[in-house]
Parts: structure tokens; sequence; C-alpha cells
């Protein structure tokens, strides 16, 4: 149990980690929480325009979740690399360094899934990124992925994972509350839009 516990609070630390709030001050973009949505995600990076910041963004969110199922899983064992895929969610959700106000998580879950079992890990990424060829929402892409990743665990022969899919469905599901609105209002901007 000690074990676990450093496992989950480290991975936590980790996946607090804000890189979009970190990219926008290196490219020298401002306050990320005072553009578009106001989330410190990828998507909402791409608004300022900067792609390389987007990108960047992007792909260490989705790698800080990774980085902690691999060496959960090194250092432990499975059950650890689970617990540390969520707590390093949680992280992204509720940073502790900026007073627990954090992301949705699409990334982060995108790259914890890709480490716990890669096979799933892509079948999410595909799915986001069809819709996202078809309908350009960031958002919806990401609902779509997120509410598919438990059946592509079990499709996928990755059963033992579809309850921590499901679980972080259901928080991207909640965070994404403002998007679904927008969404049903029509009034959601497609992917690179300011509004
Ligand atoms: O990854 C978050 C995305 O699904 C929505 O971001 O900035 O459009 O609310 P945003």
């Amino acid at each position: 149990p000690l074990t676990l516990g450093l496992v989950a609070l480290l991975a936590y630390l980790l996946g607090a980690v804000p890189f979009g709030i970190v990219m926008a001050r290196l490219f020298g973009l401002g306050d990320l929480r005072k553009i578009g949505s106001g989330n410190i995600g990828a998507t909402n990076v791409l608004r300022t325009g900067n792609k390389p910041a987007a990108f960047l963004t992007l792909v260490l969110d989705a790698a800080k979740g990774g980085i902690a199922v691999l060496i959960a899983r090194a250092a432990v064992g499975e059950d650890a690399a689970q617990l540390a895929g969520f707590a390093a969610f949680l992280g992204h959700l509720f940073p502790v360094y900026l007073g627990f106000r954090g992301g949705k998580g699409v990334a982060t879950f995108l790259g914890t899934l890709l480490a716990l079992a890669w096979p799933v890990g892509l079948a999410a990424c595909g799915t986001w990124l069809a819709v996202a060829a078809a309908l350009r929402y960031s958002s919806l892409s990401a609902l779509v992925a997120a509410v598919l990743s438990p059946v592509w665990a079990i499709v996928l022969g990755h059963g033992e994972m579809a309850v921590l899919a499901a679980l972080l469905a259901a928080l991207i599901l909640i965070r994404h509350a403002a998007n679904i609105r927008r969404l049903i209002a029509g009034t959601e901007p497609k992917i690179g839009r300011k509004g």
C-alpha cells in the first residue's frame, strides 16, 4: 500500500504539470486561461495560431500520462501502472500548481491508454482523428473517443482496462459540460477557430 501510495502521488505530481500553460509562456503567447475557451490544453493553445506550441502541448500532456504508466509498470507492476495512469489523469484535471483548476484530460487520457495497451490507445487516437477529420470539433472528437474507449478495450482483448477507460471517459464527459452545451447550441468553435 505504501508503494502504491507513492506511485499515485508521483504520478499525480507529474500529471499536474500544465504543459499548455508552460508552452504558452515559453512561446510568449500570454496567459492561456484568458484565451479562447480558457482551457489549458492543446486545442486552446492552437487558438493562438501557434501550431508548434499546440503540438508540443499535445505531445507533452500525453507523454506525462504515458511515462507515469511505464515507470509504474517497470518499478512495481500492472496494477500500479493503471493506478499511475489514473493519478496522472487526475493531476491534469486537478493540478496542485494551478489551485486545482486544470484541464479536460484528453491528451493525458490518450497517452495513458497508449502506454497501458498500445492497440487500445491507437484505436482511441484513430477515433479522435476520424471524428475530427469529418466534423472538425476537438471536443466532440474527444467525447466520442472517450466513450468508445472501454468498447475498444474489450474488443481488442484488454478487458482488464475497460473499467479504468470507462472511469476516465466519465470524467472527460463531465469536464466537457460547457463544450456539450455549445455543441448542442451550435456555437462550439471548430478546430483552430477562436469562436
Ligand atoms: O482537449 C480538450 C478539448 O476536447 C476541448 O478543448 O479548449 O475547445 O474546450 P476546448
